[in-house]
């Protein structure tokens, strides 16, 4: 594997390459000075560049337009000190890219280094016997720095990027599988059957990497027909939990913004390319309503809706996506028992501090948001309804943004198939009725969500 890294300081140029050498066996290129970056790239074909946009000697950005023009594919990982150099512009440019954060270390940057270069990834491919250790190690830490993980959510045959821990009790853990194994069926079998283990833990700092190897995962899995449509679901449902625990956390930073626009292009794709997907996911029972999967649906049934509409592009898919996953970060600043309730048993004074959670969902957005005004709006208007019954602002009709409209409408079916733990072709059969439902929602909106299911229809006929 042929890398190259651009970094100004020579020194830390040579660390990355004993490292890379020796952790990774890459063939590793570096250069100090824009010159002889582009020099290089004109040279040879790279698999991965690492650029920090703070040389100089032709500057990092010069740099930039220069890969964008030999192969703008590459994967490639940014980094610099001045916040301003990367812009929205900036990064339209490029498809497979990451932001490593100034004070990323050379360990961050080897693990993206191995997660953006990951070969495809076949969910069920033949499995490989485990490479490594089986040995099992043990852990005493603290609980708060592990991050659970259903059993019934992790994949085996592949090697994972980060330890995987049981728990014991409070404080002790044991590592069963270390950074660069791979679980076998039997073993992870073994663990779930005999040794009725419910959840596997990460460590919370690697949970970063997690999201970055099932959103991989996900995306390598939309194109392959082989693989059941529940597992691609479940995939998916995984990567969005993962991912809106940890903005919930970490707060919306710049390089969380962008996973979850690769996140959410990631789900589009799976229901585009995979129409099973979209057949299974309105018939599953398993859509486990939780507080994070609640993003996960909204995420999943609004790509559903705006897939109908004639002018859906890639561009509203990412706006519409990360929308969703947003839309309710603002319940994060409200007290915890809030998010427990559904709204239709909250009572005067939870109701008020409920609609704050809208305007607070807006503000917790970057302040130079990455976004453009559209994300904002979708999210501000999110609960507002056709008949101007909704919050915060009570607008109706033409006034509210249509794909505002389409969230709105989805949050309403979601939350209803929540509470009454239906399955979404039940939700739609009794929600279709209720007159009072009907009244707040697009009827454009509504058919063309009506249209997935008969699509859905049609696919179920054909596959009989
Ligand atoms: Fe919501
Ligand atoms: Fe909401």
């Amino acid at each position: 594997m042929k890398i190259l890294l651009v970094a100004p300081a020579r020194d830390w140029l040579e660390a990355a390459v004993a490292v890379f050498k020796t952790e990774l066996q890459f063939e590793v290129s570096i250069a100090d000075n824009g010159i002889e970056a582009q020099k290089l790239i004109s040279q040879f074909q790279f698999k991965l560049i690492f650029l920090n946009l703070d040389v100089q000697r032709h500057s990092g950005i010069e740099v930039l337009n220069f890969i964008k023009i030999k192969y703008h594919n590459v994967p490639i990982i940014f980094s610099t000190s001045q916040k301003d150099l990367i812009t929205k512009d900036l990064l339209t440019k490029f498809k497979n890219y990451y932001i490593l954060p100034p004070d990323g270390s050379l360990d961050d940057l080897l693990k993206l280094a191995v997660t953006m270069t990951m070969p495809n990834v076949v969910v069920q491919s033949k499995e490989k016997k485990p490479k490594k250790n089986t040995e099992v190690e043990g852990v005493m830490e603290l609980d708060k720095n592990f991050t659970k993980i259903k059993i019934d959510e992790f994949f085996s045959g592949k090697e994972v990027l980060f330890d995987v821990l049981i728990r014991l009790t409070e404080g002790k853990y044991l590592k069963i599988l270390h950074a660069g194994d791979s679980f076998c069926s039997e073993r992870l079998n073994t663990y779930k059957v005999d040794k009725k283990v419910e959840y596997l833990y990460i460590k919370t700092e690697d949970r970063e990497l997690y999201i970055r190897y099932y959103n991989t995962l996900l995306k390598n899995s939309s194109e392959n027909k082989q693989i059941d449509p529940t597992i691609k679901i479940k995939l998916a449902q995984n990567v969005c939990d993962k991912y809106v625990e940890e903005v919930n956390i970490k707060g919306l930073k710049p390089h969380l913004v962008e996973q979850g626009k690769q996140i959410a292009q990631n789900i589009y794709k799976l229901i585009k390319k995979d129409k099973a997907v979209a057949k299974s996911l309105l018939t599953l029972k398993e859509l486990r309503p939780q507080v994070h999967s609640h993003s996960f649906l909204v995420t999943l049934f609004s790509c559903l809706v705006a897939r109908q509409f004639k002018w859906n592009s890639s561009s509203t898919i990412d706006t519409i996506g990360t929308a969703c996953f947003f839309h309710d970060i603002g319940m994060t600043k409200l007290p915890p028992d809030l998010s427990t309730i559904y709204s239709s048993n909250m009572e005067g004074s939870q109701i008020k501090q409920y609609h704050r959670h809208v305007q607070l969902s807006v503000s917790l957005l970057p302040p130079n948001s990455m976004f453009g005004g559209t994300v904002d709006q979708i999210i501000s208007q999110h609960h507002e309804a056709f008949d101007g019954s909704g919050f915060p602002r009570g607008v109706s009709g033409k006034y509210i943004n249509v794909l505002s409209s389409i969230v709105s409408f989805v949050e309403g079916f979601v939350e209803y198939m929540s509470e009454k733990s239906l399955d979404p072709m039940q939700t739609t059969n009794e929600l279709f009725k209720e007159v009072d439902f009907l009244k707040k929602h697009n009827p454009v909106v509504m058919r063309n969500f009506l249209k997935t299911l008969i699509d859905a229809k049609d696919i179920s006929n054909t596959l009989q």
